[in-house]
């Protein structure tokens, strides 16, 4: 079958095959058909040593489909169902998932991250985070698909799988944005604007996109942002709307140091700063101890959206449906599933807010 792989020896090179084979689906598993995958930074950032990854592997993480095979004793769905691949799966049953937190259940993230589903000539290829949406069909514990109606289009529904319930959680499950706060979010592509969407239906007055790609300031604007400024302009937007007092909320939609300590600088004291952009484990921040306490700025992590995939995925579609989230208006544009390198180069350009690739041809 047709995948993009990345075989961790040439750069940030994602190679399209016509000859990888998926394994059949064992005990609790299913295999799904990839309808429409989503392309994250996330996956860009597995070429490039920010996020360690095994190779070679089958990339993308953001994706929906159809189940076409089940394992023994799987319950949760049955063949024909439409679902939402979750990049981890909560196993519903370790201390994680008991006290509420399931988003950081590991038990099955752990395992399936370092068992290859995939392989190509007989050799074993793994799936970025334990998935691998870039490929027509892929195989994952049931826990790690969500069933959703059947008029979701699959496209709509590949955002949901990341960035959406990424951004849209950040603000809404991390942050908890109070209806006429203050609101600064730095990189606007597609969790960025899926941040500004967030925190626009929790009811934020205003809203900054910060980015350095003058088009996404301009686009931000159509998903909730009140204004769009260089990251040297957040300085006048904070005396204009907040008397130089600072943000109410930031969140980081980047991964970089620089943007990690400019979001933390840019809200006010007693302020939320949420971290939601992935960076490398050698890039340090810096804070000093006394701005720490002094400051009393909360500063908050952010994976997956704080959310449960179980029922967010679905608060996340009737919002979609009910006009409050745009998600047709994030996808950028649409690629066939060989033309994933062209997807990451457009996106290193700061270009796109997401780019879906398809299984068509
Ligand atoms: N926390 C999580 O669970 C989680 C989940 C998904 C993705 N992520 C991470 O979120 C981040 C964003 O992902 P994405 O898919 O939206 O990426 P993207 O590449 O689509 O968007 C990044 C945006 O940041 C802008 N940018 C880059 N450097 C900048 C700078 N110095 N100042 C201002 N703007 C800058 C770019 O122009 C671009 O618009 C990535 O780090 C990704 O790995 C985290
Ligand atoms: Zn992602
Ligand atoms: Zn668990």
């Amino acid at each position: 079958m047709r995948a993009t792989v990345f075989h961790g020896t040439n750069g940030e090179i994602a190679e399209f095959h016509e000859d990888v084979e998926v394994a059949d689906p064992g005990p609790g598993e299913v295999k799904v058909q990839i309808h429409a995958a989503g392309v994250c930074h996330s996956d860009l950032s597995a070429m490039n040593g920010t996020l360690p990854m095994p190779a070679p592997c089958v990339l993308g993480h953001e994706g929906a489909g159809e189940v076409v095979e089940v394992g023994e004793g799987v319950g949760q769905v049955a063949v024909g169902d439409h679902v939402i691949v979750a990049w981890t799966p909560p196993c519903g049953v370790c201390r994680a998932c008991r006290r509420g937190e399931p988003n950081l259940c590991v038990q099955i993230f752990y395992n399936i991250a370092g068992a290859a589903k995939f392989s190509q000539g007989g050799s074993p290829v793994f799936g970025f985070a334990g998935t691998g949406t870039f490929a027509e069909q892929m195989v994952i514990p049931e826990q790690g698909v969500v069933k959703i109606p059947d008029d979701v289009p699959y496209e709509i529904a590949a955002l949901i799988g990341c960035g959406v319930t990424t951004g849209v959680g950040a603000a809404l499950n991390t942050a908890k944005v109070k209806p006429g706060s203050s609101v600064v979010v730095y990189g606007a592509g597609g969790v960025g604007i899926a941040a500004i969407q967030g925190a626009r239906v929790a009811g934020a007055a205003e809203i900054v996109a910060v980015d350095t790609v003058d088009s996404k300031l301009k686009e931000a604007q159509r998903f909730g942002a009140t204004r769009g400024v260089q990251p040297g302009e957040v300085d006048a937007a904070n005396m204009e709307i907040n008397e130089g007092e600072g943000f109410d909320y930031s969140f980081e939609c980047i991964g970089l140091p620089q943007t990690i300590r400019a979001a933390y600088d840019a809200v006010r004291r007693g302020g939320t700063a949420v971290i939601v952009g992935a960076g490398r484990s050698d890039a340090m921040v810096e804070f000093n101890a006394f701005e720490l306490f002094f400051m009393e700025k909360k500063l908050l992590g952010s994976y997956y959206g704080s959310a449960d995939v179980r029922t967010e995925f679905h608060r996340l579609i009737r919002l979609w449906k009910a006009g409050r989230l745009d998600l047709e208006g994030m996808i950028t544009s649409r690629l066939d599933i060989s033309q994933a390198q062209e997807a990451f180069d457009a996106m290193k350009r700061g270009e796109v807010i997401r780019q879906v690739l398809t299984f068509a041809g």
